[in-house]
């Protein structure tokens, strides 16, 4: 099933659009990464009904029922399709499943050979369910709140599909492609077509702006950071502007430090989402390109809470807010944040004064 979205009123004034546009707001609009999930207890809740977390994914009516939750408790400028990057291989032929607390598992892919277990044709029908939900979602929607759609990059989606789960150094893909560097090339072709049909269909259900999530970028030095990063990522990018050229695509390339700029540069994104360790001033200077940054509030500092939270919030809103800039942590909320901190931090930044 294909559904189209409704063509958006022209009095309606999404804010979150703004610095995508490369347009400065004050104060900024924010989301968060991970913003429905397990900190709400009506996430928990709605999560026991539904049964697996891919059972979840896969409910339009329940999936579009947790994307809503952090907006009606905290009314975020942008609402973040509910599902997961690893539907992608799951679409694929690869089932994937999530063990309860350890994580996703997947049959793992170790050769060029197991490349045929792949299904790509097939991969449609998972698709139209989540665009399913994107469509509902673009109905229920306050009218002013921007819907992120998104998948995870073809290297991070590679390094579990080659993996079989999730690992701190992403051994068994750098190998693959050390060893194997066409075949593991074939699989990242692989992933950026099928990444490209899964990201149009968002737009066409009601998508107002993509997200792609490179959580792995860290581990690759410059080289291979250029073949499976950059590359992959600029030809997603290049087809989906030629496809849909109003929509803005935000990159994630999680721990790219040094090549971020880079990464700016190449890819044709319109705004880089920086992670915690990234310095203010480098954030700073990426702004320096016309494109709006996005970041990077450390996720534990939201568990903690407290005046230093209110601090933090402060110095990132003083260093970056004055540009295009959207406020957001510099990776997912933990399951232990105290939801009445999420409410500081939105209040905070709301009442920014320069
Ligand atoms: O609110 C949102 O941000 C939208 C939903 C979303 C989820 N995962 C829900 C989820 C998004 C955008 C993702 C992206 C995702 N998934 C990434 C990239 C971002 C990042 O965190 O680095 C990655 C690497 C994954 C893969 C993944 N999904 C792992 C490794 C795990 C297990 C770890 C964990 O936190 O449990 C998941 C599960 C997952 N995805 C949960 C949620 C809410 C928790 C599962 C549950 O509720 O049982």
């Amino acid at each position: 099933m294909t559904v189209s979205a409704p063509a958006t009123p022209p009095h309606v004034h999404r804010r979150f659009l703004d610095p995508l546009l490369g347009k400065a707001i004050s104060p900024p609009p924010i989301w968060l990464m991970r913003q429905a999930g397990r900190y709400l207890p009506e996430y928990k809740a709605t999560r026991a009904a539904a049964g697996s977390f891919l059972d979840l994914c896969y409910n339009p009516k329940l999936a579009a029922e947790v994307t809503l939750q952090p907006i009606r408790r905290y009314g975020f400028d942008a609402a973040i399709l509910f599902s997961d990057i690893l539907v992608v291989p799951d679409a694929l032929g690869q089932s994937v499943s999530f063990l309860e607390g350890e994580g996703p598992r997947l049959d793992p892919i170790r050769d060029a050979g197991a490349l045929k277990r792949l299904k790509p044709e097939a991969a449609a029908k998972t698709y139209a369910i989540v665009c399913e939900t994107v469509a509902r979602l673009r109905q229920d929607l306050p009218k002013e709140t921007a819907l992120i759609g998104f998948c995870g990059a073809p290297w991070t989606v590679a390094t579990y599909m080659v993996g079989g789960e999730g690992s701190s150094d992403q051994a068994h893909a750098r190998s693959f492609a050390y060893r194997d560097p066409k075949g593991f090339g074939q699989l990242i072709d692989i992933l950026v077509e099928t990444s490209i049909e899964y990201l149009s269909g968002q737009v066409v259900a009601g998508a107002d702006v993509l997200q792609i999530f490179d959580s792995w970028a860290s581990t690759l030095p410059e080289d291979e950071f250029e073949s499976w990063v950059l590359e992959p990522t600029q030809r997603i990018v290049a087809t989906l502007k030629k496809k849909h050229p109003g929509v803005p695509v935000i990159g994630f390339p999680r721990g790219a430090c040094g090549l971020s700029e880079t990464f700016l540069k190449v890819t044709g994104v319109d705004a880089i989402s920086c992670d915690t360790a990234m310095p203010l001033r480098v954030m700073r200077s990426l702004q320096h390109h016309g494109k709006a940054v996005q970041g990077n509030f450390d996720p534990l500092l939201l568990v903690a809470g407290g005046a230093a939270l209110d601090r933090r919030v402060d110095e990132i809103l003083r260093t970056l807010s004055d540009k295009p800039f959207i406020f957001n942590l510099g990776h997912g909320i933990v399951p232990q944040t105290p939801p009445e901190h999420v409410a500081q931090l939105v209040e905070r930044v709301r009442a920014w004064k320069p």
